[in-house]
């Protein structure tokens, strides 16, 4: 088989380690990323390299190189609910094939490569995104350890129950000298590349986001009893604000903002719901216009609240700001995707990567893959093998060009 068919079908199978039946769910230090993390490592394995699993459950597999600097590619394992199947495994996979190509040919680079497969990037089962990335780069909040999950676990049992020490996250940061930066392949989850008709595109730039936490408190009564004049009902303070932030994003070009999760409680038919726990967040390329219109959509809330006679509390759950790729390494991703003979483009992500996290320590650059229809976080996600033949021939091209240009 293969290679780029080899990736589709690791995709494909990882898509069975899911905590869902019939769908793809795999949170952070779940059975379903020890079903994932089982495979990954027989696939580095197979590709010469040597591997690990940190504290905070990343796999880590090293490919030693001539000299002292290190590569680091990778991407995400976890997905959110009801995932795609390229969201994150298609860099992990991709990476690996590259290294594998690396090692069938028997080529040693002067450059050791590390393959990062993180362990959570969404933030599906603690709210705290790039935990994996964050303790690689050393910016891993210890306090994100009493976060509790949909059942109450918190953050630090889960990592023990996964296998790792919650107090020894530290040992996980970066520590094996100096890095030539973090090159992340991943799909591109928009459709730029689809409507320009292109395999691949160089990222140039990942954009700023905020995520926070808001509480409506009304009061829960008796849906048959009380007078509607007579009501504090949060679900509909909450709906109220859900489309404020509709027409507020709506009305500024780079700004996109989402309430993409709803807590609604007791949650019982015959109550008039007592309390709404929800999500928002917020995302423009320009950190300063994200910062005022997160501050804007809170002051929403608390005027929705405020006529409403509701109570309201509101936490900052994650704030990253854009982050621009290197130009060393996107213009050396220009270069081998230009001898490959494929056009150029580079275009901004408005998805968060790890390499958000991962710019705290090295620079960092991104391949992004075509994906059908810009379709993403849905299990429609698709990518063509054909397309991943190009990925994966442009890393390979790019870990040669970086050959050339770091020759020790
Ligand atoms: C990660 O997928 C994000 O939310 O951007
Ligand atoms: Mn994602
Ligand atoms: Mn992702």
């Amino acid at each position: 088989m293969t290679l780029p068919r080899i990736v589709i079908e690791r995709c494909q199978y990882l898509a069975r380690c899911s905590e869902e039946a019939g769908a793809i769910t795999r949170p952070f230090a779940s059975e379903a990323m020890r079903c994932a993390h089982e495979r990954v490592s027989e696939w580095m394995r197979e590709a010469g390299m040597a591997v690990r699993r940190d504290n905070v459950g990343n796999l880590r597999g090293g490919f030693e190189g001539t000299g002292k600097t290190t590569l680091l590619l990778g991407s995400h394992l976890d997905s959110v609910r009801n995932a795609g199947k390229y969201d994150g495994p298609l860099g992990v996979t991709v990476a690996i094939a590259a290294v594998q190509r690396l090692h069938d040919a028997g080529t040693r680079l002067p450059f050791a490569i590390e393959v990062l497969a993180f362990a959570d990037e969404e933030g599906l089962r603690f709210g705290s995104i790039y935990l994996g990335s964050r303790a690689v780069a050393g910016t891993f909040d210890l306090a994100d350890l009493a976060r509790t999950d949909g059942d109450g676990t918190t953050m630090r049992d889960a990592i023990r129950a996964f296998g790792g020490d919650p107090d020894r996250i530290d040992d996980d940061k970066w520590s094996g000298g100096p890095l030539l930066g973090y090159c992340e392949v991943h799909i591109e989850q928009g459709p730029v590349l689809e409507a320009r008709n292109l395999p691949v595109g160089v990222v140039s730039a990942i954009a700023g986001q905020g995520r926070h936490r808001i509480t409506f408190t009304g009061e829960a009564a008796h849906a048959g009893t009380t007078p509607m004049d007579k009501r504090r009902d949060a679900l509909v303070a909450a709906s109220v604000f859900v489309q404020a932030v509709e027409d507020y994003a709506g009305s500024d070009e780079g700004l996109v903002a989402t309430v993409g999760q709803l807590e609604v409680r007791p949650g019982a038919a015959n109550v008039i719901p007592g309390e709404v726990a929800l999500s928002l967040d917020v995302r423009h390329p320009d950190d300063s216009e994200r910062v005022v219109a997160s501050r804007r959509l809170l002051d929403i809330a608390a005027e929705i609240a405020k006529h409403r006679n509701i109570g309201l509390a509101s936490s900052q759950i994650s704030a990253n700001a854009t982050v621009p790729c290197s130009r060393r390494l996107a213009s050396t991703l220009v270069r081998a995707v230009q001898d490959l003979g494929h056009p150029l483009v580079e275009l901004a992500s408005g998805a968060g990567h790890d390499a958000v996290a991962m710019s705290a320590i090295t620079e960092v650059g991104m391949l992004f893959v075509r994906c059908k229809g810009g379709v993403s976080h849905n299990p429609a996600e698709s990518v063509t093998t054909d397309d991943v033949a190009v990925a994966i021939d442009v890393l390979s091209r790019f870990l040669e060009l970086l050959a050339e240009d770091n020759p020790k």
